[in-house]
């Protein structure tokens, strides 16, 4: 793999700091699970990756809509069909709204099948006086806390990859196997609650869209488009080792795909211009996005750009800003302005939950839907008064009930959030808070 990977520079990357790595206690074992992992089959087609970055040029070009969304942080024990199943279901409901309120077509990627790692704002974490490393995500440590569990541990690589694996063989069953035809507009819908608002509007559109899929059969037309969709996976490729031992070099191209996922993105922490991250983004081929907080200056984007989409091909490089709804509208303008006036062709996309998230009295990790929701406006005005693209959103969700954002139809107070807080990491919206959402986001996109 070596003699391959230098001729194609994949390990220019080691020779630059990379932020947030574990400090794995054993060389030699992480050099075998990387060995391991690097004869082991992709888990998606360099093709596929094209196929995706196809459709966010879609994007760049104002033809499409991103939803991007899953866990904070996925775990091992999550990967079971009811959980991937409750996840996708959320998902084509809420990119069903934006279709038919929206009018606009949706590219759907999941954070999910590889969101296995996370970078820590501090590298310990303390309880009852008792100081132990951070929990780093299931492909790192464990998230027990016990001496023992947050020792990083190279085997959860190759459980990680496995993980990956099955989950996105799900995925791709619930997606193509009949799951995701229209005909289940109202499928999807029935276990949530019948007396939930968002559920409630919800059926009202599935009512819509059945009418109008019979009149369509009824004039004899039922195209492929509407019995299965196209899905993508993505994740932080934030453990180099792991999504480089999955970089293959593709047979028809020649050139390097991380086959770990279809579109894997830089997080806020290791976006460093001359950092091993960026480094190594550089190399593969993948759609890729970058996130961008209050602080990025225009002139650390248009670097970015440069290192990262010399060629400024569409639908490469995705830009995931993540504010905060009181920041927003500050400083977006100047970065959208400055990066649009260099001729860079950029997918904007929103994550409205990293720059809204703060500590309840009880001590949940918690955000408010209102905030999400007002940062989401913010990104639509900050986009229409500048006339560009207001390409997509990227969210933490998950398929059930849970208690971990305040707000919502089912309002959830700050005093409910230990009733079912469930996240490895982040607090995620429940199925109706992001129906909620999705119907917003189908508004504004249509005003
Ligand atoms: C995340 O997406 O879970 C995350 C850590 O985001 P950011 O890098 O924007 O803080
Ligand atoms: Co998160």
């Amino acid at each position: 793999m070596s003699a391959l990977s230098n001729s194609l520079n994949l390990d220019s990357w080691r020779a630059l700091p990379a932020a947030q790595q574990p400090d794995w206690p054993d060389r030699a074992e992480l050099d075998k699970v990387v060995a391991e992992l690097g004869g082991l089959p992709p888990l998606v087609f360099a093709g596929e990756c094209d196929q995706l970055k196809d459709q966010l040029a879609a994007v760049v070009r104002g033809e499409a809509f991103v939803l991007q969304g899953g866990d904070c942080a996925e775990t091992f024990a999550g990967a079971t069909a009811d959980n991937v199943r409750n996840k996708l279901k959320t998902l084509l409901q809420m990119a069903i709204v934006l279709t038919y309120a929206g009018k606009v077509p949706v590219v759907k990627i999941g954070r999910l099948a590889g969101q296995f790692a996370k970078p820590r704002s501090k590298n310990t974490e303390t309880r009852a006086g008792i100081e132990l490393p951070a929990y780093r995500g299931d492909m790192v440590n464990g998230f027990d806390f016990t001496p023992e569990s947050r020792i990083p541990d190279p085997a959860r690589l190759l459980k990680a990859y496995h993980s990956s694996a099955v989950t996105l063989n799900l995925a791709r069953a619930f997606t193509k196997g009949g799951y995701a035809d229209l005909r289940q507009v109202h499928a999807w819908n029935q276990d949530f609650v019948a007396e939930s608002p968002a559920g409630r509007r919800y059926e009202q559109l599935a009512r819509e869209i059945d009418q109008a899929l019979a009149f369509m059969r009824a004039c004899g037309a039922d195209p492929e488009e509407f019995h299965s969709v196209e899905y993508y996976s993505s994740h932080e490729a934030l453990i180099l080792d792991y999504d480089q031992a999955l970089t293959r070099v593709d047979s028809r191209t020649g050139l390097p795909y991380d086959v770990s996922a279809h579109m894997v993105w830089i997080g806020e922490r290791t976006r460093q211009l001359d950092g091993a991250h960026v480094e190594f983004f550089s190399r593969i081929r993948n759609p890729i996005g970058v996130k961008l907080g209050p602080t990025t200056t225009p002139d650390e984007a248009l670097a970015l750009i440069d290192k990262l989409n010399p060629d400024n091909v569409p639908g490469r490089l995705t830009f995931i800003t993540r504010m905060g709804a009181s920041k927003i509208r500050e400083f977006l303008p100047t970065l959208v302005k400055e990066v649009t006036a260099s001729g860079a062709q950029i997918a904007w996309i929103c994550d409205p939950m990293h720059g809204n998230t703060f500590e309840a009295p009880s001590g949940h990790k918690t955000r408010r839907l209102d905030d999400v929701l007002d940062e989401v406006a913010g990104f639509f005005e900050v986009h229409r008064s500048l006339g560009t693209h207001p390409g997509g959103i990227h969210i933490e969700f998950t398929g059930d009930d849970v208690t971990e954002c305040v707000g919502g139809g089912h309002e959830i107070a700050e005093g409910d959030l230990a009733t079912r807080y469930e996240t490895a990491c982040d607090p995620r919206l429940n199925r109706g808070q992001s129906l909620d959402l999705a119907f917003r986001v189908a508004e504004l996109y249509r005003g």
